[in-house]
């Protein structure tokens, strides 16, 4: 790999170049004219960095724990769709990088690659669920990622009608599901949103039934309204992955960082939340973290890291992230991940 790309920025440049257009539009597009999208990421610009020297950091480390297992780093890889659009090799790269970096991959119901070949990698991973067309698809699709190994599951629900379509060159597909075209015929009069996708997607009573169908440790992503949350919580989910999808599904959302402040004000200090959405450098992990999330997910850079050079790619943007994390920790005067939600006061001012 050429030594040139030094930043998320650099590979996000190589990406984009790289990629054919509409296959470069898929991956970058926010929903709408993109507000949100953008405003994910300016949110973290805004807060200010309090720098603390002569502190005494000797020994630090970005270790955490979830589920009863420590993390060499709080990085983990979101679920991103079809990842052999980007890369030859997509879905089983991206976990190569993952397990070279001892980070934790979330495997997206539309993989292009089986089940089986990513787990064979020997990736710690999660499976993240889309609702499928009625409880037996969706049971089945579960019992096939438990069965391939599964640590946990991540229940996507902030997606039920897909708008960011491509046509879906010959050879990718989701090849995990059972049909990829699941949506009910309607007549005409007939809304296409409420009669067709809305008929399919899930509800309050499906989550309670899937909490009921797995052993393994479950997340909801995508909830962002307190009350939400809290249902979900009471449900007996283990925890939340506060997201807006990356500013792909609703424009004008609240930003992600924005929803995290919210839902740590009225959920439990034990709840657990990881986060999502806009985080392109260490510091921005640093904040989400400082702002109450246990660890974060990042989407679009490590897929910008697999188009530019492979599984070097992701490996690297994962080291990139984990670098500048520490530096940011070293010269804010945390020198653990515990420290910053102690309260290290990493902040300027009090936004
Ligand atoms: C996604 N995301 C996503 N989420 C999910 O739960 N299942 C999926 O299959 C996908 N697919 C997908 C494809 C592409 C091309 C993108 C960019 C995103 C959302 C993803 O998991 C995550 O929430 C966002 O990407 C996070 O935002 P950033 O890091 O991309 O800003």
């Amino acid at each position: 790999m050429e030594a040139t790309c030094a930043s998320i920025a650099d590979y996000a440049a190589r990406a984009q170049a790289t990629l054919p257009a509409a296959i470069r539009d898929y991956l970058d597009a926010g929903s709408g004219a993109g507000r949100t999208r953008l405003a994910n990421t300016a949110d973290f610009d805004r807060i200010p960095l309090m720098p603390r020297p002569l502190s005494d950091v000797r020994g630090g480390h970005t270790r955490t724990e979830l589920f009863g297992r420590s993390l060499a780093h709080p990085f983990l890889l979101a679920p991103i769709a079809y990842q052999r659009l980007f890369h030859p090799q997509g879905e089983v790269g991206t976990a190569m990088a993952a397990e070279a970096q001892q980070s934790t991959m979330i495997v997206s119901s539309l993989a292009s690659l089986p089940l089986a070949e990513i787990a064979a990698t020997g990736v710690d991973w999660w499976f993240q669920l889309y609702w499928q067309a009625g409880l037996d698809a969706t049971l089945r699709l579960l019992r096939k990622a438990e069965e391939a190994g599964a640590e946990a599951i991540v229940f996507t629900v902030d997606a039920p009608v897909k708008q960011a379509t491509l046509a879906l060159p010959a050879g990718v597909r989701a090849v995990n599901l059972d049909s990829d075209s699941a949506l009910p015929a309607i007549p005409d009069e007939r809304s296409a949103v409420f009669d067709r996708w809305m008929a399919i997607a899930p509800r309050w009573d499906d989550l309670a039934w899937l909490r009921q169908q797995t052993r393994l440790p479950l997340l909801v992503k995508g909830l962002l309204h307190e009350a939400d949350a809290l249902r979900a919580i009471g449900l007996g989910c283990d925890g939340l992955i506060v997201s807006n999808h990356g500013g792909r599904v609703i424009d004008g959302t609240p930003t992600a960082l924005t929803a995290l402040q919210r839902l740590r004000k009225v959920l439990p200090a034990s709840t657990l939340l990881l986060f999502d959405s806009g985080i392109r450098s260490g510091d921005h992990a640093f904040k989400a973290i400082a702002l109450g999330a246990t660890a974060v997910l990042v989407g679009r850079p490590a897929m910008w890291g697999l188009a530019a050079a492979g599984p070097l790619g992701v490996a690297h943007v994962l080291r990139l992230l984990r670098d500048e994390l520490e530096m940011t920790m070293a010269l804010t005067g945390c020198a653990t991940i515990d420290a910053i939600h102690a309260g290290c006061e990493p902040f300027a001012n009090d936004e």
